[in-house]
């Protein structure tokens, strides 16, 4: 496996790994209780990332998770941070492509949860993945997609020039040949993979000032454009100082007192017959 990977949008630099880092302390709970795992459940995550999600989940079922992860920088800080936690029998990272994951015969529709959070938006042919999700979960299995609808984000009020960047920044998904509105399809993806879709619901993230939450969530915003910054400027729809006016926008954001920010992730999940 190697890590160049133009189709990316984010890398897998360090400091972007910190921003995911972050992130899952941000998210994992309300993903945690949306899922609600119960024990004895093995999970198969795609696109496990820095596997932090998949460690929460075999916490909660006692059973080992694996993880399916194509980078290799991602995989090792996975690893890295369950030694870290003390929590390596928790879970397997394994080299693999989420459309194709290197599942031994006894493995393959053995899993009672394949579940991607993230991923979706990240490929061209998110069938694909769903489809190779369904074929590792048992008859009565879950599917369990979260993934983004870059519609969603609502900043109010909206920081000067931001909305700008977040525009091009969409647009960058368009460009690998993914689809930056992914979550919106998710039921859909499911029933044309031959799942039965059981619940369709949005997971909000976000805060208002004052909420300790807030300043990490607008950090997060200005991280992600950092670690798309040439993306984004290569779209041409950005110049440099509107780029750079954007971050300052956002610094300036965290010290506001009647601003909230929203983002919702779209959540679908699926049984198999
Ligand atoms: C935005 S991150 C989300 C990671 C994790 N699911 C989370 O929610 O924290 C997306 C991850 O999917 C991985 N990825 C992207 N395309 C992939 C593919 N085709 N097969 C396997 N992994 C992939 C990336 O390397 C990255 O680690």
């Amino acid at each position: 496996m190697t890590d160049a990977r133009p189709s990316y949008v984010h890398g897998t630099h360090p400091e972007e790994q910190r921003r995911l880092e972050d992130m899952n302390a941000l998210i994992n709970a309300h993903s945690l209780a949306a899922l609600a795992p119960v024990p004895g459940e093995r999970l198969i995550d795609f696109g496990s990332g820095l596997g932090q999600f998949a460690r929460a989940v075999a916490r909660v079922t006692g059973a080992p998770a694996l993880g399916i992860e194509r980078s290799d920088a991602q995989r090792a800080r996975a690893v890295a941070l369950a030694e870290a936690a003390g929590e390596t029998a928790l879970a397997e990272f394994r080299a693999g492509e989420a459309t194709a994951p290197p599942l031994s015969a006894s493995e393959s529709g053995s899993f009672d949860i394949a579940h991607a959070r993230f991923l979706l938006e990240h490929v061209p042919d998110p069938l694909a993945v769903v489809r190779a999700m369904a074929a590792a979960i048992k008859p009565g299995g879950r599917v369990v997609i979260e993934d983004d609808d870059h519609g969603m984000f609502r900043p109010w009020p909206e920081p000067p020039g931001v909305m700008i960047v977040w525009h091009a920044y969409v647009r960058t998904y368009d460009r690998l040949g993914n689809d930056p509105y992914v979550g919106r399809r998710l039921v859909q993806l499911l029933a044309q993979a031959g799942l039965s879709p059981t619940r369709s619901t949005l997971l909000p993230f976000g805060a208002s000032s004052g909420d300790p939450a807030f300043v990490p969530f607008v950090r997060n915003l200005a991280d992600v454009f950092r670690g798309a910054r040439a993306p984004i400027l290569g779209s041409g729809g950005v110049t440099e100082d509107e780029f750079e006016l954007a971050l300052r926008s956002l610094a300036e954001y965290e010290h506001r007192r009647d601003a909230a920010l929203w983002y919702t992730a779209s959540w679908a999940e699926a049984r198999k017959p």
